[in-house]
Order: C-alpha cells, then structure tokens, then sequence
C-alpha cells in the first residue's frame, strides 16, 4: 500500500511570524493524524522557525523546502545546498516545479542532478511534471511528460525511484481554480506509473507515489484520491489556510 504523501507549497508566500501562525493552526486540526504523509513548504527564509515548531511540538508534519541548488557548497551565489537544508531538519524537496521551470530556466538535466543530488542527501524529491494549455490543446500531453520524466530518472537506480514522489502538475489548472478532471488527472497519473514500470519495472511503478497538483481544495480533493494512481497531492493556494489545508489533509 502506497501512503499518500500531501504537501502545501506555500510559494512566496508568507513572513516569519505569519508561517509560526499557519503551522501552529496546523498543529490544532492535524497533529495526531498519521494516515497521510503531509508535508508544508515553506520560503527558504521560513525554514528555521517552522523547523523548530514542528520539533518542539512533536508533530509529525514533513518540512520540505521548495528548491535547492545539487552542489554541497561553493560560489553559487543565492542558491541553497542539500546540506544547508538537512542541517535545518528538512525533510522533502520540490523539485523541477513548473514556475521554477518556466520563470527561472530550470532544465530537465537540472531537474535530474536535484533530484540526485535530494537522494544522495537523504532528503525525499518531489519531482513535478506537466503540460502547457497550448501542449495539451495539440495532443502533446504524453510526449511533455514522457520526456521529463525519462530525463529526470535519467541514471537513478531502482531503489531510489521506488522512493520517488512524483508531482503530476497541469500548467494550466495551477492557481486557476479550473482543477483537470479527476479522469484526465487519473489518465496521466497512470501514464507515469507505466513509464516508470517501461524504464524500472512493475515493482518499481508500484511503490513511486504519484501526485497531482493544481487547484486542489477539499472540495475535490477525496474524488481525486479515489482515482487508482493517484497517491497524494500538491498543494498551493488551499495551502495558506491551516483550516483549508487541514480539511483536505483529512480528507478520508
Ligand atoms: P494551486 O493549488 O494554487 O493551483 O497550485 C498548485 C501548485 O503549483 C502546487 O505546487
């Protein structure tokens, strides 16, 4: 059985007290549940605080940083390495999201060395994926997908990917509160889970934990878990709110 894994992306969203207050919400409506993974995202800058409140209350929430640069350390001016974000308690890493890919050049070879480079460090990749309106619109929906994800796995070995999360993001349902149809969102979530059984093999698709994000709410949220290769979600603008957010956490 695959543990569905959901995480808030909180983008660029937040100050440091108002991060404190969201976790601290979170704590009152999900402390105690284990039947998911969840996981918040916090800005870089948050991390440290949000770190230490789920550590000082115990609560078994995953802390995940929203990118990472995959050098330990050197000149790389305003990028933050793999051991800076362990050394905080970081748990989980967004990798290869489609704003980072679209508004700050990120490659699917960049894509592949992150999400090595989370493994090599012990921190859980969740690795995004997704088409343009104007790709899907012209068919290219599998080929778009097909060619990150291929390129993202490139060299990983078996074990690593039976461990991968990865995050199936439409482009066009993100923050646009038009969520794909839990039959599209199901069709290429189970169009991953057989590239991944293509490159590795059946055993290998079985354990990856497939997500899909955009504009998830707890309104859609149970239809979309029902859904066969559906394990989990992404989550961005319903994860600002600690009642909202919360609410789809427990959706079952
Ligand atoms: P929304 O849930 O706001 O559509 O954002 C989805 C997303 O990009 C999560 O990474």
């Amino acid at each position: 059985m695959r543990k569905p894994v959901i995480a808030g992306n909180w983008k660029m969203n937040k100050l440091v007290g108002e991060a404190s207050e969201l976790v601290a919400g979170l704590w009152e409506e999900i402390s105690g549940q284990d039947a998911v993974e969840a996981v918040v995202c916090p800005p870089f800058v948050d991390l440290p605080s949000v770190g230490r409140l789920i550590s000082e209350r115990g609560m078994t929430l995953g802390l995940g940083a929203q990118n990472m640069h995959w050098e330990e350390s050197g000149a790389f001016t305003g990028e933050v390495s793999p051991g800076m974000l362990t050394d905080l308690g970081v748990t989980h890493v967004i990798i290869g999201h489609s704003e980072r890919r679209q508004l700050f050049g990120e490659t699917d070879q960049g894509v592949n060395r992150k999400v090595t480079s989370a493994f090599e460090h012990g921190l859980q990749p969740i690795m995004c994926c997704g088409e343009t309106l104007k790709q899907r619109e012209s068919g290219q929906t599998e080929d778009v997908v097909s060619g990150q994800v291929k390129c993202g796995l490139f060299e990983l070995p078996a074990e690593w990917v039976s461990g991968l999360v990865i995050a199936y993001e439409p482009i066009w349902a993100i923050g646009t509160g038009v969520a794909a149809s839990t039959a599209d969102a199901q069709e290429v979530c189970g169009y991953i889970r057989g590239l991944v059984a293509a490159e590795y093999d059946t055993g290998v698709a079985e354990s990856v934990r497939i997500q899909y994000g955009g504009s998830v709410t707890p309104e859609n949220i149970s239809e979309l878990m029902a859904m066969d290769d559906i394990d989990g979600a992404l989550v961005g603008g319903a994860s600002l709110k600690a009642d909202v957010f919360s609410r789809i956490v427990m959706f079952s």
